[in-house]
């Protein structure tokens, strides 16, 4: 085993192996990058510019990123971090990883937009691809991740009112306490989370929230106006909660039992994050409609979709649904790319076997800072004792030593490097974890 490499956060230095930021040339401190900021706008410069323009709807880390490749990033000064977020597992596969820039540069010299009234050269391969990878039939492409949920949303209703018979109106939708689906009005409508509800309603009704993780609970809340159960299959903003085990294959037998549909949210899970291309893959499960974003684009473009039986996905007629962008040759070309990486099974086989260097990395840790912790392949929630802060100030901490994570929920940290990092930068990190806790 080598030694572990640790990102100090300093420029230049020898943490870098692989070489990938040079910054002693064009693109080095102090000049401006290419497209880059302007004289007087290093970091504190460009915080306080986006203070002073941008809606405050968010309280980044102090950290201005300027470049990145693979799992590191580079701020505007050239200090580099390890990124342990990945853009909430948007960046499964890395920053700029080079088959995705290629195909995406590719189909930028080709075709860019056709918009869905016509047809375009990408768009059923990737479908056809992505239906294959997932085990589904039909798939109907969007954008965003909250897009994706509302497009379940819609379908679900519209099932459940043309093929299951549930009066016009009456149809509901039964979700778990604590999740995370998007921020919609009809979504965060059915939040349990105070911060992303408040001031925002008049909420859509409809919905029936049951604990998680509760499979009697689910079972008294389905009914014949059920439409359809929706939830994750692992709550990531929740602070990655890993449901027992059977606890999906419940959730199955219920829904089937019900004549209802089950939705997986896989948007953070899926692609590959939990050691298989989707979570609901680990207790052999087959949903009904399985929602798919992030991860899907690639880290380049926004890309989503809900995947699923043709039967179901075939109760939107024409003009009943859409999306301007929504399958673009861009995203379908990207997308095809990174159904590519999936097909290949080494991101899945990389997340499982790095998943075991994380979890045996952050088990000596409890009692020493951190109060517990669940782990699912390449991807974990963290409690560190809120003695030593909350995981905001562990996130400053850790950002000092050069590792970018994110809090949620008080103290709690969320781990999910780029499937692509190696044991040594995970190494790394993980001893900066340490030292941050240590000296908490
Ligand atoms: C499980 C889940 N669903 C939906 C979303 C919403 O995705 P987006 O931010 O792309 O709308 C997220 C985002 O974090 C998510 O984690």
């Amino acid at each position: 085993m080598t030694a572990p490499t640790v990102p100090s956060g300093r420029p230049g230095g020898p943490e870098d192996p692989d070489g990938v930021h040079g910054t002693d040339g064009a693109d080095g401190p102090g000049r401006a990058l290419p497209g880059g900021p302007g004289p007087g706008r290093d970091s504190a410069g460009l915080i306080r510019a986006e203070e002073a323009v941008l809606a405050p709807n968010y309280h980044p880390l102090p950290v201005v990123v300027a470049r990145a490749e693979g799992a590191w990033v580079e701020d505007v000064e050239g200090r580099r971090y390890l990124d342990l977020l990945a853009g909430y597992s948007a960046l499964n596969f890395g920053h700029r990883h080079p088959v995705l820039v290629e195909a995406a540069h590719r189909q930028l010299d080709r075709l860019t937009l056709t918009s869905r009234a016509f047809h375009n050269d990408r768009l059923a391969g990737f479908a056809e691809r992505l239906a294959a990878l997932t085990g589904q039939e039909a798939v109907l492409p969007m954008n965003t991740g909250a897009e994706a949920v509302e497009s379940a949303v819609k379908v679900a209703r519209k099932w459940a009112y043309d093929v299951k018979g549930v009066p016009d109106g009456q149809a509901t939708i039964v979700v778990a306490a604590d999740n995370f689906h998007g921020r919609t009005t009809t979504v965060v409508g059915f939040s349990t989370d105070e911060t992303a509800r408040a001031g925002f309603g008049p909420f859509a009704p409809g919905f029936r929230i049951v604990p998680y993780n509760d499979l009697p609970a689910l079972e008294a809340a389905v009914d014949a106006t059920t439409a359809a159960v929706l939830l994750e299959p692992v709550q990531g903003e929740a602070g990655v909660i890993v449901p027992d085990d059977g606890y999906l294959s419940g959730v199955r037998e219920i829904t089937r039992r019900a004549g209802c549909l089950f939705v997986a949210d896989e948007i953070q899970s899926g692609l590959g994050r939990t050691g298989s291309t989707l979570a609901v893959d680990l207790e052999e499960v087959t949903p009904d409609l399985v929602l798919l974003g992030k991860a899907l684009g690639g880290g380049i473009v926004p890309v989503s979709a809900v995947v699923g039986r043709r039967d179901v996905l075939g109760v939107l007629g024409p003009g009943t649904h859409g999306s301007t962008f929504g399958g673009n040759p861009l995203a379908a070309a990207v997308g095809t790319a990174v159904v590519g990486l999936l097909e290949t099974g080494e991101y899945q086989r990389r997340a499982a076997e790095l998943g075991i260097v994380l979890r045996d990395g952050l088990a000596p840790l409890v009692g020493r800072g951190v109060l517990g912790f669940r782990t699912r392949g390449l991807w974990a929630g963290v409690d560190v004792d809120p003695a030593l802060g909350t995981g905001r100030e562990v996130g400053e901490r850790l950002l000092a030593e050069g590792v970018l994570v994110k809090d949620t929920h008080g103290s709690t940290i969320r781990v999910a490097p780029p499937l692509t990092i190696t044991e040594d930068q995970l190494r790394g990190a993980l001893a900066a974890l340490e030292r941050v806790l240590s000296a908490g």
